[in-house]
């Protein structure tokens, strides 16, 4: 491990290898006898490490960057050793009762108030799901027990998010029995934040279409552009509506750790739920999210199913038993690697890194600014960077200008230096530059700029 890490930097952040080319490496079945610990760990470096997207190199700059820390590590593999299941009291007293305290910090450290109760999950993407199950059950249609299907009388329900709302909230829609179609996609503004009135007016319509809204999600950070959905102008509508408000802040929630810079977080505090993911931008390994909320017995209405075989028979105070809360009964042990990294970073050095990513992403628009061949797309309030490359002077097409930045993307991503993701917005194609894993400096979005601008003179 030490070494893959001492070396990450020199690999190709993406291997050159086609779809496909991977399988054919391995036996077609497994090994009947077992096999020696070198021959497994030759393969490993042969076959495994190289044909790995490297989301622990410096050079990883696409999509949000999810980084390994050496804490956060450790904390995996003292998580195996101990081997915990944390799905009751019981069966991990300390997996549950580290939970709790987790949580508490992480809501302290993001400047939330302590009505806020909550658990970690995988991802985000199950975050907004558990939330939406919640609302759903709040809308006081006994979902949990009498489901949707075949039930006469029972209105259209309707979830409602922006253009820019991360695809995890349709298919929680999906899971959940609402259907995408339920989800109704509130119009964005030109900086691709959601337009209050146009949830005002959205909400009034289906009312009187006979439909039932009952959940409003608003992202802090979406995911093309980093957008933040003005969320005290959201909370004022929820609340008068009556509708459960979720905030997705999966990728930027870090950033309220920043007293400093929390102003586009001012009203989150008045949601029933918040995902913030440490697994992004908290520099912990995958996976860990945290799913705040001020209304944890709705969650455990929409969940909980005791048998028999699950009851702990002989305590006498209620304890928190957290798979009441989730759809799955197992739980890994995710507190412990959080634990061990807030005490190895401390919250100053975890706000030292975020802010200097914040920096970074601050030099590198000014230099795409300060360059008449190339445009920003997008405002930068985080560390993601949206632009193309758009030579002034010549006009180009639109169509042409999509290809070529597709063209020049992909260059890039081919040296292996650096890897970079892409987005549309408002219909154009655009590259991001996404900064986020904790060993990026600036002389690796230095050197992403440099190669983009080879790319595009090429
Ligand atoms: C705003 C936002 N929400 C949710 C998600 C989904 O995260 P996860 O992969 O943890 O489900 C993402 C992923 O990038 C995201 O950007």
């Amino acid at each position: 491990m030490a070494d893959y890490l001492d070396t990450v930097e020199h690999r190709p952040v993406f291997p050159s290898i086609e779809p496909g080319s991977v399988r054919p490496l391995f036996p077609a079945s497994p090994p009947e006898r077992p096999e020696s610990l070198d021959a497994i760990l030759d393969d490993y470096r042969r076959l495994i490490e190289p044909n790995a997207t490297h989301w622990q190199h410096p050079g990883f700059l696409a999509y949000f960057a999810t980084t390994a820390s050496g804490p956060g590590i450790l904390g995996e593999m003292l998580t195996a050793a101990l081997g915990q299941n944390a799905m009751l009291w019981r069966t991990s007293p300390i997996g549950t009762e580290l939970e709790e305290v987790v949580v508490n910090w992480l809501r302290q450290a993001l400047g939330l108030p302590d009505g806020f109760d909550g658990l970690l999950t995988d991802t985000a993407s199950t975050s907004s799901l558990i939330a939406l199950a919640a609302a759903r059950e709040a809308a006081g249609l006994d979902v949990a027990v009498q489901g949707l299907a075949g039930r006469e009388g029972l209105p259209g329900l309707r979830v409602y998010a922006s253009t820019e709302a991360h695809s995890s909230i349709e298919k929680a829609c999906m899971t959940l029995g609402l259907g995408r179609g339920s989800l109704v996609r509130v119009p964005a503004d030109e900086q691709f934040a959601m337009r209050p009135e146009a949830l005002g007016a959205a909400i009034a319509a289906d009312r009187a279409a006979g439909l039932r809204p009952i959940a409003v999600v608003a992202t802090l950070g979406t995911t093309s552009s980093t957008s933040i959905d003005p969320i005290a102008a959201i909370a004022d509508i929820a609340e008068r509506e009556g509708l459960w408000l979720h905030v997705d802040a999966a990728y930027a929630g870090v950033v309220a750790m920043l007293p400093e810079r929390r102003a586009p977080f001012a009203g989150w505090e008045r949601a029933d739920s918040i995902v913030v993911n440490p697994h992004k931008w908290l520099f912990t390994p995958l996976d860990a999210s945290l799913l705040l909320t001020r209304r944890m017995p709705d969650l455990r209405a929409a969940f909980s199913l005791v048998p028999e075989y699950l009851r702990t028979l002989d305590r006498e105070t209620p304890v928190r038993d957290y798979n009441e809360y989730t759809p799955q009964l197992g739980r890994r042990f995710r507190a412990l690697k959080i634990w061990i990294q807030l005490r190895w970073f401390g919250l100053d050095g975890l706000r030292r890194r975020i802010a200097r990513h914040l920096e970074l992403a601050q030099a590198f628009a000014s230099w795409v600014d300060a360059d008449p061949d190339w445009e920003r797309l997008a405002p930068v309030p985080f560390s993601t960077v949206c632009f193309r490359w758009n030579p002034g002077g010549r006009s180009l097409e639109d169509a042409d200008l999509d290809a070529r930045n597709a063209e020049i993307m992909d260059a890039v991503n081919r040296t292996g230096e650096v890897f970079l993701s892409h987005t549309r917005l408002a219909g154009r194609f655009t590259i991001r530059l996404a900064i986020g894993n904790l060993r990026t400096e600036e002389r690796h979005v230095e050197r992403a700029w440099v190669l983009l601008r080879e790319a595009a003179a090429a």
